[in-house]
């Protein structure tokens, strides 16, 4: 998707006067500010009504930026830039000493990533800069992956919207501490551990809540995170046909794989790919729209422990609310 020039041109003056300008992704939408803009920033967590204290990830147009916000960068960072960007991965690396506490929570590190979405690319572009962009969404909410979610969001709190259409990931981008001995993934994306470790010839590990205390280090990462409104709740296939004799209110059951069992009239079935890649590029969309139906649960069947799930497996995880 291309867009007007002019529209560009003056999304990136915004950007310089230090006003938010929200822009698609290839992941979900961004809700932009001049990373090197002070008051810009602080102008993100007052209309995400975000804690300070979560880092923020800085978008670049291309690689011959990266110096300008880290340094001390591994070959093996490099090689993944190389072989992922532009595309859905952010690498967490030492930053350079002039990348201001707003960005990095106060932290050592600072996130970075190149988009692919030709909207944002454009934008970097003639903007310049990097760009400081956390998903465009109120704390807490489901990320939004069509510029009506950003609407919805954050109406009247953001100058400008871009409207590039219905995010092709759909869900955010995997991201990956490149400052420690070992790299190891602190948020799943579809940028697979097993892509990255065949990538690297180097075992990644995907950290987890149960077995580690990295919190602290990428608070998004707390249990309560992209979640509807609505009581989610994870179901295995199994029990399918269970809930289908028992459930007496008003339910929405999001599966995967066909069953045979009938289904009463108050339970609406909506049936999700059985393919990672179009799962995930539904799976936003598909909880706004049935959170907005009220029913009185959403109940989502469990889908498979494999690698090209991961991403998908942390999402439903968190929007249930389960550490
Ligand atoms: O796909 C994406 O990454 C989207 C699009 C807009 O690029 N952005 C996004 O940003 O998801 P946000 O702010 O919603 O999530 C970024 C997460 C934060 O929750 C934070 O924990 C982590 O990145 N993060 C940022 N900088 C970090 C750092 N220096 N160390 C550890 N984690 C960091
Ligand atoms: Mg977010």
């Amino acid at each position: 998707m291309t867009m007007p020039l002019n529209q560009i041109s003056n999304a990136a003056n915004l950007l310089h006067q230090g006003r938010l300008v929200a822009f698609p992704t290839e992941t979900v939408y961004g809700l932009g500010a001049d990373a090197a803009n002070e008051a810009a920033l602080q102008a993100i967590f007052a209309a995400k009504n975000r804690p300070t204290t979560h880092p923020l990830i800085v978008h670049i147009a291309s690689v011959a930026q990266l110096s300008d916000w880290a340094q001390d960068i591994s070959s093996e960072a490099l090689q993944l830039a190389k072989a992922f960007w532009p595309g859905p991965l952010t690498l967490i690396l030492k930053k350079q000493p002039w990348v201001l506490d707003a960005v990095t929570g106060g932290q050592p590190t600072v996130g970075i990533r190149i988009p692919s979405h030709p909207i944002a690319q454009a934008l970097l572009q003639a903007f310049g800069g990097g760009v400081a962009a956390p998903s465009a969404n109120q704390f807490t909410h489901l990320s939004p992956t069509s510029a009506a979610d950003v609407t919805e969001e954050l109406a009247g709190k953001v100058d400008l919207i871009l409207d590039g259409g219905n995010c092709e990931v759909g869900v955010e981008s995997t991201i990956i501490d490149m400052t420690r001995e070992t790299p190891i993934i602190l948020r799943p994306g579809m940028i697979t551990s097993e892509k990255i470790s065949v990538q690297l010839g180097i075992k990644i590990g995907v950290y987890s809540p149960h077995t580690s205390s990295l919190e602290t280090r990428a608070p998004g990462m707390h249990h309560l995170h992209y979640a509807p409104t609505t009581t989610t709740q994870l179901i295995s296939h199994e029990d399918i046909p269970n809930l289908l004799t028992t459930e007496t209110t008003s339910i929405v059951l999001l599966t995967h794989q066909s069953f045979t069992s009938a289904v009463p009239p108050h339970i609406k079935i909506v049936m999700m790919s059985e393919d990672p890649t179009r799962y995930a590029h539904d799976l936003y969309h598909t909880l706004r729209e049935m959170d907005h139906q009220h029913f009185s649960r959403i109940v989502i069947e469990q889908v498979p422990a494999t690698s090209e799930w991961e991403a998908i497996n942390d999402r439903l995880r968190k929007a249930c609310g389960v550490k």
